[in-house]
């Protein structure tokens, strides 16, 4: 059994108008893998999963996830949970700098110290979002503790072990570009990238200026160096519960997330492809997400219509099953997703959706 150790920092966090304080405490917990930190916002809520977030490679939990759970629409959702925000090692705010020589843990390693936060908290279920790295981390999670996860959001999420022909490429590119440039390739378009705007400039500086450079290099190898889901429709290895693929178009890892669509059981998928959302599109586009989670939700009996906003309510009303707030719920794993224009794409329930919205 694991060592479990304490540190608790309360943060500041920036409230949206009429919003009540909401503490955050930052914990750190000794696993056999070294220690990992992670902040909890709210309180848990009786038979509620927490949600449970990981983010990708170059980012932290605030890079990756403040904008969309800061998002104004997202605070009727959020309200309802308890949040696990995770940093990968070395990722955390101050983090310092690991010794030459240390060896960082793989992707399967990083999901297998997840139980120990979760005995810590006590906490018995999650709901998942993750990106990218995240996003494989928690899928390796979901696979080897089934029974612990009642949803998965995975934006960007490449399940496949790098190939040969990947392996040449990423060669080729390093010869022309540093990690950082290639973290943000990873993380943008490259038509973002040259685009350059507010958000480009922020994040490249982030990433070039980062004060754990070394470290965050070190979870980028643990990426490339991931194995293979080996996901297979039908198969043994899949997903035990509903699960929302993300990804935006034209984004880099728009092909990787269209495979692994193509991989799973489409009555428990649902496939969001968002139009104009670049590599991030919970930066990019909270409030296309927030709407998209709310759907997602439902159909897991969490949200009641009661609770969701009027546009929302009516977009939905012939689409879902029956849901109740106090954790009464139905599984029907279908989502639908609004697009830009306000109608509703519907399909016969259980079937996946591709949607650009
Ligand atoms: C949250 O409320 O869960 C949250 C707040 C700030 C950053 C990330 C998440």
């Amino acid at each position: 059994m694991a060592e479990l150790q304490e540190v608790q920092i309360t943060e500041e966090k920036p409230l949206l108008p009429g919003q009540i304080p909401e503490v955050a405490k930052t914990h750190s917990v000794e696993t056999p893998y070294g220690s990992i930190t992670f902040t909890v916002y709210g309180t848990p809520k009786p038979k509620r999963p927490a949600i449970l977030t990981y983010h990708d490679v170059g980012l932290n939990y605030k890079s990756c996830f403040q904008s969309l759970f800061q998002f104004g629409d997202m605070q009727e959702i959020i309200q309802n949970f308890v949040r696990v925000h995770v940093d990968a090692p070395g990722m955390e705010e101050g983090a310092p700098v690991f010794p030459v020589g240390y060896q960082y843990p793989s992707l399967d390693q990083l999901a297998d110290m997840i139980p120990c936060i979760l005995q810590y908290l006590n906490f018995s279920s999650i709901i998942g979002v993750g990106v990218g790295a995240g996003a494989y981390i928690l899928s390796r999670y979901a696979l080897t503790h089934p029974d612990t996860v009642e949803g998965l959001v995975l934006i960007n999420i490449d399940p496949n072990a790098k190939g040969w022909m990947d392996w040449a490429a990423h060669k080729l590119t390093g010869l022309t570009s540093s990690i950082p440039e290639m973290i943000l390739g990873h993380l943008f378009s490259q038509e973002e990238l040259s685009g350059n705007s507010e958000l480009i400039q922020k994040y490249r500086n982030i990433v070039m200026r980062a004060p754990n450079l070394d470290n965050i290099e070190l979870y980028w190898s643990s990426y490339n160096n991931r194995r293979d889901l080996n996901l297979e429709r039908g198969g043994d290895i899949t997903f035990k519960c509903p699960v929302m693929l993300v990804v935006g178009d034209q984004a880099p890892h728009e092909d990787a997330v269209v495979e692994c669509n193509s991989k799973l059981d489409p009555t428990q998928t649902s496939f969001l492809k968002m139009a104009d959302s670049g590599g991030q599109p919970q930066l990019t586009q909270p409030g296309k997400l927030t709407e998209a989670f709310k759907y997602f939700l439902q159909g897991m009996g969490y949200m009641a219509s009661s609770c969701m906003t009027r546009l929302s309510r009516s977009r939905t009303a012939s689409l879902t099953s029956a849901a109740s707030i106090d954790g009464n719920r139905s599984r029907s794993g279908t989502l639908s997703q609004s697009s830009e224009s306000g109608t509703l794409p519907s399909g016969p329930p259980g079937h996946t959706m591709e949607v650009s919205c």
